[in-house]
């Protein structure tokens, strides 16, 4: 059980401040392509209705040609805070889709500069801006002068262990009008493998006056207060813990605001949860949903007698129903 010291407890207690905007809570919920959809983040809001959320990255180019929301990008009227998550190497098309972006109702504006996948870094987006400073600076300044919003940035800590940079490269961001810096305390060459590297965190702190977000391994409330405590972070994002376990960040919020632990889930509310996701995700979707759903379905299935077995049943859903069907089997035989 982790115990709060009282500089914590006093940092805590105060409200994120991103530029003009307040968030109280110091606990978000990451962007994660194909995962954090309106459905997700209705089930996260369940457990954490103050943290600041995202949505999947979306493609400013592909905004400017179509002209037409993606239904990545819709958010619900009644979310709030939200951030809008974009990706590009355009300025001009940034400041255009923040400006879309804005008017779907965006409390914030983030810049994804650390996806690690190449045919997002091969186009000069995500993490590839690591190495164009310049070019990223030029995208902030425009991407502020274009809304009225607070603009943030969520990148790594360089591109290799021979080219980390993230010291200047933050000092440059915040310089360019930069309001909140997110750190996913990994390289590109590492992807998402390897320990998160939290005491970049730390020196990116010493030098910045703007929030620091700390990502990366934040897989449950021990692991949020040891990076507090360790980094001086002024928050933390969950992300892959949060796959198949919507609770996550309500349960790191919770013991911020109480210094207590919640309760965790039993299985058998994880499993109802699992069938509500299943559920929103065809009304929202429909086959689409379905097949979405599959994964998360699978995420679910895990940690008691039986779940294998689930896991690879839920694999191939096609209906509501049908998935509905093999959880409740196995709620009933775990009552
Ligand atoms: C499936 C998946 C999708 C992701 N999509 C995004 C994204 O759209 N935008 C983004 O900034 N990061 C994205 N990320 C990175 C995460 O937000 C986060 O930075 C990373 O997983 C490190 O945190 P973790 O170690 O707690 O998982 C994604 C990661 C995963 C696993």
């Amino acid at each position: 059980m982790s115990i709060l010291s009282s500089k914590l407890k006093q940092k805590l207690a105060t409200p994120l401040k991103i530029g003009n905007f307040e968030v109280k809570s110091r606990v978000l919920q990451s962007p994660l392509s194909g995962v954090t959809d309106l459905v997700f983040r209705r089930l996260v809001r369940r457990y954490a209705p103050e943290s600041m959320m995202y949505t999947e990255m979306v493609n400013a180019t592909g905004l400017h040609y179509v002209k037409q929301l993606p239904k990545i990008m819709e958010i619900d009227p009644n979310e709030r805070p939200i951030s809008i998550q974009l990706f590009d190497c355009r300025p001009d098309f940034l400041a255009e889709a923040a400006e879309m972006a804005v008017k779907e109702g965006a409390d914030t504006i983030d810049i994804n500069m650390g996806c690690p996948v190449n045919k997002i870094t091969k186009n000069g987006g995500g993490s590839s801006l690591l190495r164009q400073p310049e070019l990223a600076e030029e995208i902030v300044s425009k991407v502020r002068k274009a809304v009225p919003v607070p603009v943030t940035v969520k990148t790594r800590i360089g591109w290799s262990n021979q080219e980390i940079n993230i010291l200047e490269f933050a000092k440059r961001m915040e310089d360019a009008g930069t309001q909140m810096l997110t750190l996913h305390c990994r390289t590109r060459a590492q992807g998402y493998n390897g320990p998160a590297r939290w005491e970049w965190v730390g020196k990116v702190k010493e030098i910045l006056s703007i929030p620091v977000i700390a990502n990366g391994d934040i897989f449950s409330v021990d692991a949020a207060i040891r990076c507090l405590e360790e980094t001086d972070a002024d928050g933390v994002m969950c992300s892959r813990g949060t796959l198949g376990y919507p609770f996550l960040v309500g349960e790191v919020d919770y013991f911020f605001k109480n210094g207590v632990e919640k309760e965790p889930p039993t299985v058998i509310e994880k499993l109802e949860c699992a069938k509500d996701h299943l559920q929103a995700l065809w009304e929202y979707k429909g086959d689409r949903g379905i097949r979405q759903a599959r994964k998360h379905m699978t995420w679910y299935a895990k940690g008691f007698p039986g779940a294998g077995e689930l896991r690879s049943k839920l694999a191939t859903v096609d209906t509501v129903e049908q998935g509905c069907n093999l959880i409740d089997g196995v709620i009933e035989s775990l009552t």
